[in-house]
Order: structure tokens, then sequence, then C-alpha cells
């Protein structure tokens, strides 16, 4: 039997504060913006906000490099004003969840400047320093945002290690006064009233003993899971202690961000029996476009991949586990881009994957702009961009030799900054979004996408949503029932059944633009007559032989 959780019952939804609605008109969103926009988001009935970072920052990486983790960055308010989103949240009955990126601080944050001071600072092994070898870095080990993850310090003459950026020095997990400080620090949040944590890569925080080099550093980072920093010897460990003292006191919703993740290692993390995590993040299905030498090695999107993936995850934690559910998020371009049609089909499509992801067994996470079937965006101008890992991976393969027109067009399928555009609030200049000039540009199509349009029009993405989200609420067979893949060899048809009971769902999706006809498979038995729950197209009578329309998305529900 599964245990019911408040957090297997949410709908979550992430906001990326630079980009969501910026209240005083500098260019960048903000923390009164987001307070401006609470009763939206009500309207759209999520009952968590999981907030990207707000702390104290030089945005090397727009927050996720933190140099004080008990401040409030000043382009984003001040404490006050958070403190004032915390209290109207709760108002509104909707949870907060902080981001928690402790695998590493900024090289600005007070430990790191200690600690670059000397080798006998009480600081220095807060850090991971080695020598080099041989007039070289310690090891091969490659940065996920390009160039080797050691940077050299002439203040000691050694090298630290940054799996991100420069400068995001990764903490040294090993050192017991680095856990504590990262303890006290939860505990002075989750004081304050936070509902929980998303941990920025916090599979990453073991690494193994003696840093050896990797047999193929290139690509190494996300695609192959690296077995040196991803679940190291000590990862379980650590979050047994960080449950033990921090988690286990309070009621709170934890979601590891954990790339290279499996679900048998992901039973370990989530099992309920094991003190660790709710649930994580995997990235499986969200690397299926990228090749052996990482994301910006594209490959096509294969639909029964797809179902492989999701089905495994589905079927693995069941009773087991939990999952977390997400298509997007501010590191991942737009999936009405990336899996569906976002011309044409635009909103249908974008309903369409929608539907069938809500209808699966986790907590579903939607990211800002994504109720709307916001899309992708294509700069034509390289200057356009802001994302770190965008700029360095440009230069990395520009003095490589490779030319441009290739370079743009995998930043045009995976920049992170597709998802970065403000969020489309109108029609008026910038989306709405800034009386200002805003620090990175609105896609040119908010004109048509907008939250304005989208609250008008009762056949909007945005309406749908809200309806998946309702259904959630309505029907415990969403969050607790058994999922079942149909035709797990069609290329282009998403099929599966949940059953609780005597109940069942039956969610038939057709992931591509042609009409599709489906004969049922016996194993289908309903004894009531089915009834749509949702559906994107016309509704349809049952039966056993029917067509899916372009993009078509339908969930019946009946007694077996
Ligand atoms: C994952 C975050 O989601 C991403 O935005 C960030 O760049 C890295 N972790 C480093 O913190």
């Amino acid at each position: 039997m599964q245990t019911r959780k408040w957090w297997k019952e949410s709908v979550v939804y992430q906001i990326y504060p630079r980009s969501f609605y910026d209240s005083n008109g500098d260019g960048i969103g903000d923390i009164p913006g987001i307070i401006q926009k609470l009763d939206y988001l009500k309207e759209l009935g999520i009952d968590v906000i999981w907030l990207s970072p707000v702390y104290e920052s030089p945005n090397d990486d727009n927050g996720y490099d933190i140099s004080d983790y008990r401040n409030i960055m000043d382009e984003f308010g001040t404490m006050q004003d958070w403190e004032q989103l915390l209290e109207e949240m709760h108002k509104r009955g909707i949870k907060l969840v902080m981001d928690l990126v402790v695998n590493h601080t900024s090289d600005e944050h007070a430990w790191f400047v200690e600690s670059r001071k000397s080798k006998d600072n009480p600081y220095r092994d807060y850090y991971i320093w080695r020598p080099g070898k041989e007039g070289k870095e310690p090891n091969n080990w490659e940065s996920a945002f390009s160039g080797s993850a050691w940077q050299y310090d002439e203040t000691t003459g050694e090298y630290y290690l940054h799996i991100f950026s420069k400068k995001q020095p990764d903490l040294n997990w090993e050192n017991r006064n680095v856990r504590e400080e990262v303890y006290d620090m939860m505990k002075f949040w989750l004081d304050k009233g936070v509902d929980g944590f998303r941990m920025d890569v916090i599979n990453f925080i073991s690494k193994v003993e003696d840093l050896p080099d990797a047999p193929n550093p290139h690509g190494v980072m996300f695609v192959s899971g690296s077995k040196y920093f991803m679940n190291g010897p000590r990862i379980h460990e650590f979050l047994q202690e960080m449950n033990k003292e921090v988690l286990s006191k309070y009621d709170i919703l934890t979601v590891g961000e954990m790339p290279g993740v499996r679900p048998q290692q992901a039973i370990d993390y989530t099992g309920e029996d094991r003190n660790e995590l709710n649930m994580v993040f995997q990235f499986e299905h969200v690397d299926i476009d990228s090749g052996p030498e990482g994301k910006w090695d594209l490959r096509p999107f294969d639909l029964i991949r797809l179902k492989e993936i999701l089905s495994k995850w589905q079927e693995e934690l069941f009773e087991k586990g939990w999952n977390s559910l997400y298509w997007n998020n501010h590191d991942q371009p737009r999936i009405v881009s990336r899996l569906g049609d976002d011309k044409e089909y635009r909103v249908k499509s974008a309903k369409m994957l929608g539907t069938l992801l809500h209808m699966m067994q986790g907590t579903p996470y939607i990211y800002q702009g994504e109720e709307l079937g916001m899309t992708n965006v294509r700069f034509k101008s390289l200057e356009d961009y802001r994302d770190i890992e965008t700029l360095n991976m440009y230069k990395e393969k520009a003095e490589a030799g490779k030319n441009h027109e290739e370079i743009m067009r995998s930043i045009y399928v995976k920049g992170r900054d597709n998802a970065r555009t403000p969020m489309q609030w109108d029609a008026s200049e910038h989306a709405g979004f800034t009386a200002g000039s805003p620090w990175i540009k609105v896609n040119p199509n908010y004109m048509e996408i907008n939250a304005e349009n989208a609250l008008k029009d009762k056949d909007s993405v945005f309406h749908y949503y809200k309806k998946l989200i309702q259904l959630r609420k309505q029907h415990e067979i969403i969050v607790y029932g058994k999922y079942d893949l149909l035709w797990k060899e069609h290329p282009h048809v998403y099929a599966y059944t949940r059953t609780l009971d005597n109940k069942q769902l039956l969610v038939l999706t057709n992931v591509s633009g042609y009409p599709q006809t489906l004969q049922l498979p016996d194993e289908i038995q309903p004894k009531s007559e089915p009834e749509i729950l949702i559906s994107n197209d016309q509704h349809q009578p049952f039966s056993r032989e029917l067509t899916l329309n372009p993009w078509e998305a339908r969930v019946y529900q009946y007694s077996i």
C-alpha cells in the first residue's frame, strides 16, 4: 500500500525570478513582482511554488552561484519582500520550495574568499584544492560549462575544482564543518517557514577518492553519467545525515536534481524506509535527443525510446519510491518546440504534452510559461544570448573551427535561454514583463502568446492546464493508480492505462501531426460506459476502433 502525502498530491510551479515579472522597471524580475502575480497562479490552481535562487549572488550563473545563503539579492528585493511573499503565498494556501545550491558556492562567498588566501586558512578545506600534475591540471575532468573543471589560483599555486563555471567552486562535503554549516543554513530557512527544498545537482556532492582521470572526459558530464562525481561513494551517508539532522524535523517537500541517476538508484534516494529525499529529477527523458558528445550533439527525437524511458521510471518506482514529472525548467528548451508543433498545432500539441505528463504517477512540475504554450526563441545575433553555458560553448566551438550557423542551430534547439526569455503577460511592449529594458529580449511571438489572451480564451493552454490540475485533485487514481503502457512499439502514439481498485483511466495521445487509427487491445475491458475526463479535441464516443486526430489527447475513465 502506498502512503498518502501532501507532496504526492500537489502540483508544483517553478518560477525563474529574473524572467517572471519586474515590478520596478529595472528590467529584472523581482520578488514584489511575484507577489503581484500570485492571484494568477492561484487561478491556475497550483499548490507549491519552487523558486529558483533569490540569494545574494554575482550572477555568473543567474543566482546558481551564491555568495551569501542568508541574504536576498538586491536586484530581487529585500528580506522583508521575501517574508511578505511567503506570507502572501501561505494566505492563499500556496507552499514555497526554495532552491538549495550546495554542491558549490560563488567564488565571492566569504568561505571561498578565505579559502583561497593560504593553504593553512581554516576555510581551505571547505573546497577541493589540489596541486597541479606535471605543470597541468590535477586531472582531465571537464566542466559542464566547457573547458577544464580546474582553475589555477596564483595566491597558493594550486587548483580548485569547479564542475560548473570557474566562479562556482565545489564545496568539500568530506569536511564535517561544511556539512554542519549547510544544515544550519537549511534550518535558518525552514524556521522562517519554507515548505521544502529543490536541491541543485545534489547527487554531485560526494566525489570519488583521489579524483582519478576519466577515460572519456569529453561529454562525460551529463550524458554518460560520470561515476566520479555523480552518485559518489558517500552520497547516501550525506543525505541520510542531512535527513536526520534537518529534513526529518519538518513536514516538507524535497526534490533532488540528479543528472545521471537511474531508477534503481532513485529508489535508494526516495524509498520511504531510506530517510533521504521525497523525489528526484531524473534526466534520461530530456537527454534523449543528445548524442555521446553531450547536449549540443543533436540527435533526432524517438518516441519509442521516450516510452521506454518514462515507462521504466513509472514501473520501477511504483510503490518503492516517487517520481517527479517534468518537461521543462530553466535549463531545458520549451517542450512544445521540442516534441510538439510550435506553429500550426501549437495550442493543441501543448495540451497533448500536458496530458501525457500530468496523467502519469508522480508530482508534476510546470515551468513558468509552459501553461501558455510558450515556445523556443531564435535570436539572430549571439549578442542577444545571456546564458554562460551557451556563451562558453560558442567560444569553445568557434575556436575549434565550427561554423557559426551550425553552432547557432544547436543553440536554437538546446540553449537554456529558450526557457529564460521573459514571461509573456500581455501584448504591450516587452510582453508587459517590464516597463524598462529587459535583461534578455522577449520572444517576438508575445503579441499572440501571452497570459492576458490565454485567460480570456476558454480553449487556451492555460485553461487546459488548470483542468489537468483540478482533475488530479478530484481523482485519486491520477495520483495513486498503477501505470501500464500500451502499444509499446507504436512510433507515434503514446498510450497507457492507470488502474486503482476497480477503476481505470485510458490515456491516449497522438504525438504526431497525422491521424492514427488504433484497435484497442483485449486487455482493455470497460465494465461501465467510458466517460471522457479531458480531451483537446471534439469529444468522440468510445469505440474499440478509434482514430486520433493530429496531436490529439483523450483520457477515458471507466470501471473494470
Ligand atoms: C543545475 C541548475 O538547474 C543550473 O541552472 C545550474 O547552472 C547548475 N545546476 C549549476 O548550479
